[in-house]
């Protein structure tokens, strides 16, 4: 016996209205086609269209983002973060800008960039370094110094594995 009426018409509808009452989305500039998922809490950012942000994740303000980029879910961007187009930001990625804190005073905080094309596994944490074009994070790692375009890194501190072979770091 099914537990849940397949009712397709309702259940699109309460999905449209929940998605609005469960999410916190403040002064962002937000690209068409780009879809948030629920329980976010992003303010003040630029992402651009074509792009995702999944479930649990917080944006902070002055963050860019570009197109057909993809924010898996329970990831914390930080103020001073810019990601570009085409990455993959895997699932609770977290980034950071206060290197010593708490550092109240935000002319201290240092800034990241990811190039287009980067992918960054699971659970990687990203000190105010570059990760260039295309560059692989490995899951888990901790990255602490600038990563070039195209290279593989893993561990903590994370170091560098290879170049990947499939030219889409050049
Ligand atoms: C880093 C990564 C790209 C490397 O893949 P790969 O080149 O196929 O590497 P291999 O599996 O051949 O492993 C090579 C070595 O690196 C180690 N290694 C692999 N991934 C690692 C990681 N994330 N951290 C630390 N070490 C890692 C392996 O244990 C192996 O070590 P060994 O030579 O001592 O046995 C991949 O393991 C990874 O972490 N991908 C991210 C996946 C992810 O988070 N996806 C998110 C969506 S689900």
């Amino acid at each position: 016996m099914p537990i849940f009426k397949k009712d397709k018409k309702q259940k699109n509808k309460s999905q449209e209205e929940s998605d609005k009452s469960l999410q916190l989305i403040n002064n962002c500039e937000i690209g068409e086609g780009t879809k948030i998922w629920n329980f976010v809490n992003i303010y003040g950012c630029e992402i651009g269209r074509n792009s995702m942000v999944g479930c649990f994740c917080e944006i902070q303000k002055g963050v860019r983002i570009g197109d057909r980029t993809r924010i898996q879910s329970h990831t914390f961007i930080c103020e001073l973060v810019e990601i570009g187009s085409d990455c993959f930001i895997g699932h609770g990625v977290m980034f950071i800008n206060d290197v010593y804190p708490p550092q109240p005073d935000p002319s201290e905080w240092r800034k990241t960039v990811i190039e287009d094309g980067a992918s960054i596994g699971s659970n990687a944490t990203i000190l105010p370094v570059r990760i260039g074009k295309g560059a692989v994070i490995g899951a888990g790692a901790v990255v602490t110094k600038d990563v070039p375009a195209g290279a593989v890194v893993a561990g903590n501190p994370a170091s560098f594995m290879r170049y990947r072979n499939d030219g889409k770091g050049e």
